[in-house]
């Protein structure tokens, strides 16, 4: 966090735009002030979005009175049932609200709102540091108005509701998700007393929609340490709550002195791996899903211990499940993470071994072209603590990368089309539609892929004739 004095933070208000805003205030006789976000960014020196306005009085008369005033390229939308008016103007965009006093029921997060003092707004604004306003007005532009302590909060690095944490949460249980949110995104450390309050009131997240809490779940996620985020939520409870799946990782169970590793952990640390490699979400949920069939495929047995037997493929059946619930995207987007959770193995048992051409042209095959995803996603899946043991691991990535590589530039198998189709095969020997057509083509592709004949027409097309000859299959005349 950055501390400026006055002077410098009233720079942060030079723009012209809120020079606008102050003498349109100035001329309605209104109280206004920059509030939430986009002051406590300045602070902490993150690019600002949105600006905030509350103005002491109607949001909507001032946004109407200033869009007057900037004439041609200010456009002014009004949401006259929420009392607030946007502002674009010269892509930027301001928000203007009455300030507001509000007091919610106990089943809904819309809340009966009464006009207010600035006090009251602020009041019941979820976080300290969201809390801070910078007035406009001429007389007192550039004023830090600070009644809850926020700035201190800032330089602690601390959440904290500026009321009682119960009433905060309870107003609108989505701040619980923001509350660890935003923790995680800055790297804070939550208050205990809004720690304990998260326990208290985990069971009202249920009024909250799915869209918002899986809003709130991917900016953890995409966090720079996303554990973090996910810690909170256990330790909070609301983890068991809103992704079961994900806390019934935990554990370690110990038979005959053999014991497995805590899935949960180890999910975590894989998240954190690839999250210093990537900023691609899907990715990201592909690590924080890689393992998720580990506790319906645990077994025991005595001779090879725990075992998690197609733990891959059953985390990729449970996928649609666990993103239809959440209201995550059931796209493209949905099946990419099912294919790294269903691949999530392969690398890792190729390097094992001798790395065959063979085994890794398939690999290719099957990931297309999320190979490079797949193969940072089995990178950061290596959280061994016997260093001797992930160095042999990770050499043997790089010669399955290097592998990879020159395959790819020799047979052209990433986008593999078979190089002689159903209806050639159809038409060559005068067939319908049928089993033999199917067992050509998947021949021909084998023996592509197991480096038998190369990637090219012709030398399919004489392993096509070979094999069929085999099978009793004659070529029609002239085809
Ligand atoms: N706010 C709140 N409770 C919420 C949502 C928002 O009290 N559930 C208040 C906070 O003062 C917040 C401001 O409204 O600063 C603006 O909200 P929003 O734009 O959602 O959040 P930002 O703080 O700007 O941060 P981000 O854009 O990262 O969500």
């Amino acid at each position: 966090m950055v501390e400026l004095t006055a002077e410098e933070l009233k720079q942060h208000f030079s723009d012209k735009i809120f020079k606008q805003i102050s003498e349109t205030a100035d001329e309605l006789g209104l109280e206004c002030y920059v509030v939430g976000g986009y002051v406590r960014d300045i602070f902490l020196q993150r690019p600002s979005k949105d600006i905030d306005v509350v103005v002491v009085g109607s949001g909507i008369r001032m946004a109407e009175a200033l869009g007057e005033r900037l004439g041609n390229g200010a456009h002014v939308s009004v949401f006259k049932n929420f009392g607030t008016a946007q502002l674009k103007y010269h892509g930027v965009e301001v928000e203007f609200v009455g300030a507001r006093k509000e007091s919610y029921t106990h089943d809904s997060r819309k809340p009966i709102v009464e006009d207010g003092t600035l006090e009251d707004d602020q009041n019941r604004r979820d976080f300290t540091i969201n809390a801070l306003a910078v007035c406009l007005n001429r007389a007192r532009y550039g004023e830090l108005v600070d009644p809850f302590g926020g700035m201190n909060d800032l330089k602690e690095r601390t959440i904290r509701t500026p009321l009682d944490p119960d009433i905060t949460f309870s107003d609108d249980p989505l701040r619980m998700m923001r509350c660890i949110r935003f923790a995680t995104q800055l790297n804070f450390y939550v208050d205990d007393e809004t720690f304990e309050s998260l326990y208290r009131n985990k069971e009202r997240i249920s009024i909250i929609s799915k869209e918002r809490i899986a809003d709130e779940l991917n900016k953890i996620i995409l966090s720079p340490i996303p554990s973090k985020g996910f810690i909170d939520l256990d330790r909070s409870g609301l983890l068991e709550l809103i992704f079961p799946e994900l806390a019934a990782l935990q554990g370690v169970e110990t038979r005959n002195g053999r014991a497995h590793k805590d899935n949960f952990y180890h999910t975590l640390e894989v998240l954190d791996n690839i999250s210093r490699k990537t900023d691609n979400l899907w990715l990201r949920w592909a690590a924080l899903l890689h393992d998720i069939a580990k506790p319906t495929t645990k077994r025991w047995d005595p001779r090879a211990g725990w075992t998690f037997h197609n733990h891959n493929y059953i985390g990729e059946k449970m996928i649609p499940g666990i993103f239809r619930r959440m209201k995550l995207p059931m796209n493209e987007k949905m099946k990419y993470v099912q294919k790294l959770v269903s691949l999530h193995m392969r690398p890792i048992v190729i390097a094992d071994d001798v790395v065959t051409d063979s085994a890794v042209r398939r690999l290719l095959f099957e990931a297309g072209d999320d190979i490079d995803d797949l193969m940072t996603l089995c990178e950061a899946d290596i959280t061994s603590k016997n260093s001797e043991r992930k160095k042999r691991f990770l050499d043997n990535f790089q010669l399955v990368r290097q592998k990879l590589k020159d395959l790819e530039e020799r047979d052209r198998i990433r986008n593999f089309q078979p190089p002689v189709s159903g209806e050639e095969i159809m038409h060559t020997f005068g067939l319908q539609p049928c089993r033999e057509v199917g067992l050509l083509k998947t021949a021909i592709k084998d023996a592509i892929l197991d480096g038998v004949i190369p990637n090219e027409y012709e030398a399919a097309r004489r392993f096509m004739c070979q094999r069929a000859e085999e099978m009793g299959l004659t070529p029609v005349e002239g085809a």
